[in-house]
């Protein structure tokens, strides 16, 4: 059966607005419905990669794949949890937007690098988090996406910061990359109380329509809590409000993005998260080799995942 992976750039330029947060645990909420998933983190803060429990480590990033010093398989990173796997970031990819500024192929040098791990179909998702910046990671990041989700807080101002970001895709889109998607819009940090809150994504959807999505994540404490924990919160605190709103949200965003697993039905939004809780691997599976899992019995027609290691060269 033919294997796609999807890329999917979580972004908005503004910062603190929820994209580390959601790349984290979307890409926790889809490993654990046994979706091959490998998280980019593209921002020197590296908040994605403590978020899913590794340390920084020089020379383990993006960094020396884009100045074509080692394969890409080299450096992702499994994390404690099946099918959950990362390129961590490390500070020297501060330097990139100076750096690679110069360089020819800037525009695509993220859509290389990621090139043979695409091309293997080992992963049913690469979720990049990019820098708050429209800078040359962010850009290069969203030429070589299928999607770009766009997390955004409800507040005053949002459609002018929404403006921005859609005015880049745009740009991508009529020049490198043709097949960029608006993949959606995701309301982060939600206040259900507050009149401008429901303002907000009221005007947002009426603009956006079906491209905003349904599930909305509250703000909520255990979600904050979570990163210092180098858990994501769907894992630490399943029954959290945040969790369940992530959990939510991963379902809705499968059944708009099947890869793999076209051919089973996408369960209802509403049904789905408590139906089946998510929760991390079973201790004695926390060695696993990375997404090195077999798809769920439901998915019978879908080949087993191979692990990166084995992801050949193109
Ligand atoms: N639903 C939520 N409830 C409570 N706190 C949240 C929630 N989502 C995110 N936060 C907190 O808000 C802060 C900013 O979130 P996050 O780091 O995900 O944003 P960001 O857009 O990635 O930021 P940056 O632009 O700096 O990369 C973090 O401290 C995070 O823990
Ligand atoms: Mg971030």
């Amino acid at each position: 059966m033919e294997r796609r992976t999807k890329i999917i750039a979580i972004a908005n330029q503004k910062g603190g607005v929820g994209k580390t947060t959601t790349v984290v645990n979307l890409a926790a909420a889809l490993s654990a419905r046994k979706r091959a998933v490998l998280v980019v983190d593209l921002d020197p803060q590296a908040h994605a990669t403590l978020g899913l429990g590794l340390e920084k480590q020089q020379g383990i990033s993006l960094y020396p794949v884009l100045l074509g010093e080692k394969a890409i398989e080299d450096v992702i990173q499994p994390t404690k949890w099946n099918n959950l796997n990362v390129i961590p970031s490390e500070v020297d990819l501060a330097g990139a937007e100076l750096e690679f500024g110069i360089r020819e192929d800037r525009l695509e040098m993220v859509k290389n690098a990621l090139a043979p791990v695409k091309e293997s179909g080992a992963f049913d998702y690469i979720i990049l988090d990019c820098p708050p910046s429209l800078g040359i990671v962010m850009t290069s990041s969203l030429v070589a996406s299928d999607g770009v989700l766009i997390p955004i807080q409800a507040e005053f101002l949002a459609m002018d910061g929404l403006a921005l970001i859609t005015g880049s895709i745009e740009r991508i889109r009529a020049s490198v990359n043709p097949s960029l998607e608006l993949n959606g819009i995701v309301f982060t940090m939600v206040n259900g109380q507050a009149r401008l809150t429901q303002d907000v994504i009221n005007e947002v959807r009426n603009h956006f329509g079906e491209k905003v999505y349904e599930t909305t994540i509250p703000r909520n404490v255990r979600v904050s809590e979570a990163p210092s924990m180098g858990t994501p919160v769907v894992f630490l605190d399943p029954r959290s409000k945040g969790a369940e709103s992530y959990k939510a949200f991963a379902w809705e965003f499968m059944a708009k993005n099947p890869t793999r697993f076209d051919a089973v039905p996408a369960v209802p939004v509403a049904s789905a998260a408590p139906a089946e809780p998510v929760a991390p691997a079973p201790a004695g599976d926390a060695e696993a080799a990375p997404c090195a899992e077999v798809p769920a019995a439901s998915d019978s027609s879908s080949a087993p995942v191979p692990a990166p290691t084995e992801t050949p060269q193109a």
